[in-house]
């Protein structure tokens, strides 16, 4: 493709909601995304990749509010901060194109004239609002979400209400969708259709409630003070103004519209496939080519999400195993249409099994041979090839295409499944030709040269082709077989490699990891993050409240409050709370007291403190023991565990000093 006629390709992500940090979920979609980006690209096309951020909205309000701080500052936080989405991007290796923040200005008057220009051709009404409503809570109810027929959020009474509100004319394009969704390939996988068309449109499609008068944290409807834009008008339009359509921030909307793909989450299809299309309709804009609704990663079974608590961390994982291996992971492990089991065994497996012997091993083996029989570079005097080569030389050539016709299905497994096959063969062209056996025969080092060619151009083809899935380890590959020709075009043809390209080692691709250490570490890791978070739920500290009864000064006055020195401190036998304490009081005779302090103290610590006690209680007997008085301690609880401190006297103070 020539510069000038390359075909356009628009891709695009679901924009994140930065309620929460980002987890392994958000990661898959956006790395799937990256890889068909970076797949477009490889072929020729001038790619427009679009991702962002989904900022307004009432959970993001309420948010900020619990944090003390703006819902502005609060996404800034989220989006821009460290570790936030823009961070995780980069980590990741995410090379988008341009990233939309639905708080930008040029989005939020362009949202203000879309809105206008749908309330200006009859499809936005103003109507009201009819349901159950809580006053205090300020929310709408539906009969189903009611809770014992109260409110599901603070349990009190609801009540008939209406209140104004805009509405969208969904109902006017319903047959349309329909028959965009049954009769083209807007939607795939082509599963979601009957979903869509059964649960949405056959049980009549409603006019839909564009606007909320609720919370303030929205783009404001600029004709109507007072009611914001419903978040899922003003998410869905990102897709257009980030390209600069009602806006001057950007002008790539009439080179990019309408988008080829947009890749989002099952749940998300609805509103991209029904709600989505109709809105384009009404402004008279052309619809996407196509809503592809990808599966969840789930664990244990279920969805991922932050108030479960099982959450899977990008970092932790990018870290520990390299983002290239993450990426792979991703996209090797489960089939994109649909809903796959995350587990750290499988994580660690895949790594194991396809990158580093698979994959690793091929590189390492050739590159390490190649180095050792001819010092890192062939000679040009190369046998032709034996017949038994022709079938490890035929895959290799085969290859762009059969992983182009799934790459082009966005069957990612499938694609990587394609390039495995050829990777496990030439392992097993190597096992077939025993190279170490031709290098000790002089006059075979013809044909020894042509075995390592034929392995030197297969692996150029196979990470080539990596190269969407894992960038880096993929330019790696090539820079150490001495490939500086990896283009799209060069993957057809077997023989592009110069027959003398200089060949480079390295340390290993992929080390292997003991998969029951690793995972008892994982297990380690999981379960500190877990205590921490549960921790940080509770409060810092905690002390009882003080006590309002008051107390006459005669009582206060007898309790008998001493200095005590400890000359002996050791542990009460079957007991785990107590130490029993022998006493100097100052009157020459040792006094016996026992303590429940076990868990807070070593004995042997305590020995020749000054301590304080009260010792005119009547003596209690304890483990058959007799404890004359108390010791007297501060306790207050810190992150709901209890914490205690025995008062300790200066030294200088002498035994049956008399506190007063
Ligand atoms: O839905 N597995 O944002 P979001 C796979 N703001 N995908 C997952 C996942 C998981 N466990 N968890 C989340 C929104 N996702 C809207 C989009 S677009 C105009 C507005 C995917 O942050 C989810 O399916 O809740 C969705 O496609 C994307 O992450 C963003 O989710
Ligand atoms: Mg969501």
């Amino acid at each position: 493709m020539c510069e000038h006629c390359k075909e356009k390709f628009y891709i695009t992500t679901p924009i994140y909601y930065p309620s929460d940090k980002l987890h392994i979920g958000h990661t898959y979609c956006t790395v799937a995304t990256d890889t068909m980006a970076r797949y477009k690209r490889f072929r020729g096309y001038d790619v427009m990749f679009l991702t962002g951020t989904d900022e307004h909205g009432m959970k993001i309000e309420e948010k900020a509010a619990q944090a003390g701080i703006t819902p502005k500052q609060f996404v800034d936080n989220i989006v821009e901060g460290e570790g936030g989405v823009k961070d995780l991007w980069k980590l990741m290796n995410i090379s988008y194109d341009r990233f939309i923040r639905t708080t930008d200005d040029y989005h939020c008057e362009a949202v203000q004239k879309i809105f206008k220009k749908m309330y200006e051709n009859g499809d936005i009404y103003k109507g009201s609002y009819k349901g159950l409503y809580c006053t205090p809570c300020e929310s709408f109810w539906t009969e189903s979400q009611l809770v014992d027929g109260k409110c599901p959020d603070c349990g009190r009474e609801v009540h008939e209400a209406e209140e104004e509100a805009y509405f969208f004319r969904l109902s006017k394009y319903a047959d349309k969708v329909r028959d965009l969704l049954e009769n083209t390939d807007f939607l795939q996988p082509r599963s979601r259709v009957n979903e869509m068309v059964n649960n949405f449109i056959k049980p009549g499609l409603e006019d839909l409630c564009v606007s909320r008068t609720s919370f303030k944290w929205g783009i404001p409807v600029d004709f109507d003070p007072g009611h914001v834009v419903y978040v899922w008008v003003d998410a869905l339009f990102n897709y257009t103004t980030a390209l600069g359509y009602c806006n001057s921030a950007h002008n790539d909307y009439a080179k990019y519209w309408p988008a080829d793909v947009h890749f989002v989450g099952k749940e998300i299809v609805r509103f991209h496939t029904i709600i989505w299309p109709a809105m384009l309709m009404s402004v008279g804009e052309p619809l996407p080519k196509r809503v592809y609704g990808h599966g969840w990663l789930l664990l244990d079974g279920g969805k991922m999400s932050k108030s479960k608590g099982n959450v899977v961390d990008p970092y932790l994982l990018a870290q520990r195993y390299g983002v290239d291996s993450l990426r792979f992971f991703l996209l090797r492990s489960f089939p994109f249409g649909s809903d796959g089991n995350f587990s750290n065994e499988l994580l660690i497996n895949t790594i194991n099994v396809d990158l580093a012997n698979d994959l690793g091993n091929l590189v390492s083996r050739t590159v390490a041979m190649v180095q050792k029989y001819f010092d890192g570079k062939l000679p040009l005097e190369q046998e032709e090839d034996a017949s038994k080569d022709d079938e490890l030389i035929t895959m290799a050539c085969a290859l762009n295409h059969s992983y182009a016709e799934q790459m082009e299905k966005y069957a990612f497994q499938n694609a990587l499944a394609e390039i495995f096959k050829v990777i496990s063969r030439a392992n097993k062209y190597i096992d077939e030709n025993e190279p170490w056996k031709l290098a000790k025969e002089p006059e075979k080092t013809a044909r020894l040269a042509r075995v390592m060619y034929n392995l030197l151009e297969t692996v150029r083809i196979c990470a080539g082709l990596l190269q969407p899935f894992m960038p880096d380890t993929s330019a790696e590959i090539l820079r150490r077989i001495g490939a500086d020709e990896a283009g799209w075009e060069s993957m057809a043809f077997f023989g592009t490699l110069p027959r003398d390209a200089q060949v480079t080692g390295g340390a290993p691709l992929f080390p292997r990891i003991d998969v029951a250490k690793e995972l008892a570490e994982l297990e380690r890791i999981h379960e500190e993050a877990v205590e921490k978070a549960r921790r940080a739920a509770l409060p810092a500290m905690e002390t009882e409240p003080l006590n309002a009864e008051p107390v006459d000064f005669d009582t206060f006055c007898r309790s008998d409050f001493r200095a005590v020195k400890v000359k002996a401190c050791e542990p009460v036998k079957k007991s785990d709370k107590l130490l029993r304490f022998t006493l100097d009081d100052g009157t020459g005779t040792d006094r016996q007291i026992l303590s429940g302090i076990a868990k807070f103290y070593k004995p042997e610590e305590l020995v020749g403190k000054t301590l304080l006690a009260i010792v005119n209680l009547p003596p209690r007997k304890m483990m058959g023991l007799q404890s004359c008085g108390m010791l007297i301690s501060a306790v207050h609880t810190e992150y709901g565990e209890e914490k205690l401190h025995l008062v300790m006297l200066d030294d200088a103070i002498p035994a049956g000093a008399k506190m007063c």
